[in-house]
């Protein structure tokens, strides 16, 4: 059974804590947080995460698609981040800031854009918890899945039996109660999915049906 993130990027922002409450049998609250540099949209920052936190008890899931993020780990995690997720293609020093996160004690994700290749990842899969592949470019909710996306599920998903890692894979774009089923077979633990939940008129039975992909 897949574990769902429901990315509050499709949320209605002015009835938020509803929206929170839900998706209470989700897994997680997928939160993206862009800078208009990394990628060319602006969300959230931790304020609004801090808040978020006191009406949720499901961990919070945080998608940096910022530049520089090692500036704003300790904000991050003191806001309330359980897993906190960076791009690949924004750090020089990968290496150093995972171990930066994992110093706070949070979960320590890694995401790549479609067209990086996932092979990049595997020196340093050993130390990140979750690897995060992005199946959309990042900046916006409610784009096409990219198919050729589900390769690279593959070919870390084998890595990561051959290590015998218990490292998570998620995805993140254009998931949908079709496509589900295909993304989790080729090795997808966690799904993310804004506009299939957000956008539906039964919230619960929606993530359901994802889980029960
Ligand atoms: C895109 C974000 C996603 C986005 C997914 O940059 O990282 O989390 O909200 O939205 P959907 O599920 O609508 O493609
Ligand atoms: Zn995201």
């Amino acid at each position: 059974m897949a574990l769902i993130a429901p990315s509050i990027l499709s949320a209605d922002f002015n009835n938020l804590e509803k929206d929170i409450k839900a998706i209470s049998s989700a897994d997680y609250v997928h939160i993206d947080v862009m800078d208009g540099q990394f990628v060319p949209n602006i969300t959230i920052g931790p304020v609004v995460i801090k808040n978020l936190k006191k009406i949720t008890s499901l961990p919070l899931d945080v998608h940096l698609m910022i530049v520089k993020p090692e500036n704003l780990i300790d904000d991050f995690r003191k806001a309330g981040a359980d897993i906190i997720t960076v791009h690949y293609e924004a750090s020089h020093h990968l290496d150093r800031l995972i171990h930066q996160i994992k110093a706070t004690d949070a979960k320590a994700g890694v995401s790549i854009n479609p067209a990086t290749p996932v092979e990049v990842l595997f020196p340093i899969l050993e130390l990140i918890d979750l690897v995060l592949i992005m199946s959309v470019n990042p900046g916006f909710g409610g784009q096409k899945f990219i198919p050729y996306t589900l390769e690279k599920v593959k070919t870390l998903k084998s890595k990561i039996t051959e290590l015998g890692l218990s490292t998570l894979i998620e995805i993140d774009g254009g998931v949908t109660t079709d496509n589900a089923k295909e993304i989790t077979n080729a090795g997808v633990d966690i799904l993310v999915a804004g506009s299939t939940v957000f956008n539906s008129n039964n919230i619960p039975a929606t993530i359901q049906a994802l889980k029960n992909a």
